[in-house]
């Protein structure tokens, strides 16, 4: 039994004030369960409403991706700056420790390669292995307009329903063809279709034009794929301006990893993100931080 000698008799109910309740700083989240929401919480950062995703699951459909060829030495440096890092199952059992406490965004579809149709994906991790490695949200690729497009929809739709049994996020990743066209109209379909089926955030390509429309008339969080590399610069403008045209973040890979410098890239990517600051400072920031480290 409790020893209850020393139970003090004086109590504070602070009858006057009332219970806060705090409403939930994710656009299009504030309806989902505390799990669910906990999970989002460490994935965006609940200062800024956004998030520096680091995407190196490149390997699950083209293999050794330049810069990723070590993601030990490459990439480990890296996860100190980034809110989330998005891989494999295979890259963090093989390489990543266990003591290692950023939130994981796990590539949970696959089956093709890029010597076949890419569209042609499925479910490739299990609910129950997402559980055991721990994992905040899991990642679907949704190819609209493509060959197979009807099946990469079910694959997410049923990712949501076993991540929403357990309070996992899933991310719809939207991949478009080589051959069609990437404008505000296909990117309006495309990720409303994800947030209609249930997606709890949605990752897309920028565009110059209209990118607020997409983000607009998207009811859940948004956040952008890096795409090929281009000049460092060039790449904090695209994040800036998709910051401002109503992003919630970044899930940037080969313009931070093939980067000259990468950790000083991502800081950069994240003053943009997080501080909002001008590509113009950010740059200066990359320049500075990269000649310390020569
Ligand atoms: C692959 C992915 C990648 O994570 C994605 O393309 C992000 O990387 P990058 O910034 O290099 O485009 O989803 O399908």
């Amino acid at each position: 039994m409790a020893d209850t000698d020393d139970a003090q008799e004086v109590k504070e109910f602070h009858t006057d004030v009332k219970q806060q309740t705090e409403s939930y700083f994710l656009k299009g989240s504030n309806s989902l369960d505390w799990g669910m929401k906990n999970r989002l919480a460490r994935i965006f950062n609940s200062r800024s409403g956004n998030t520096v995703m680091l995407a190196v699951d490149h390997g699950y459909f083209q293999g050794p991706t330049t810069g990723l060829e070590r993601i030990d030495l490459n990439i480990m440096p890296l996860v100190p700056y980034a809110d989330t890092l998005m891989l494999t199952r295979g890259i963090l059992r093989s390489l990543v420790p266990p003591s290692m406490t950023t939130p994981i965004v796990l590539r949970a579809s696959g089956g093709s390669s890029i010597l076949k149709e890419l569209s042609n994906e499925e479910i490739a991790v299990g609910i129950e292995e997402s559980i055991r490695l721990n994992v905040c949200a899991m990642a679907v690729q949704v190819f609209i307009g493509a060959e197979y497009e009807k099946q990469s929809i079910i694959n997410m739709t049923r990712l949501v329903d076993m991540g929403n049994r357990y309070g996992i996020p899933t991310l719809a990743v939207t991949a478009v063809g080589k051959d069609m066209v990437r404008d505000a109209r296909y990117f309006r379909l495309a990720t409303r279709l994800c947030a209609e089926l249930g997606a709890h955030y949605i990752k897309t390509y920028y565009i110059e034009e209209d990118f607020e429309t997409v983000t607009s008339c998207c009811p859940v969080p948004i956040v952008i794929a890096g795409g090929k590399k281009i000049p460092e610069l060039d790449a904090l403008k695209m994040a800036h301006n998709a910051i401002l045209k109503g992003a919630n973040g970044v899930d940037m890979g080969r313009n931070i990893f093939q980067s000259e410098s990468p950790t000083s890239m991502i800081q950069a990517v994240a003053a943009v993100v997080h501080d909002r600051e001008t590509p113009d400072k950010a740059f200066e920031l990359y320049n500075e931080l990269s000649n310390q480290r020569t």
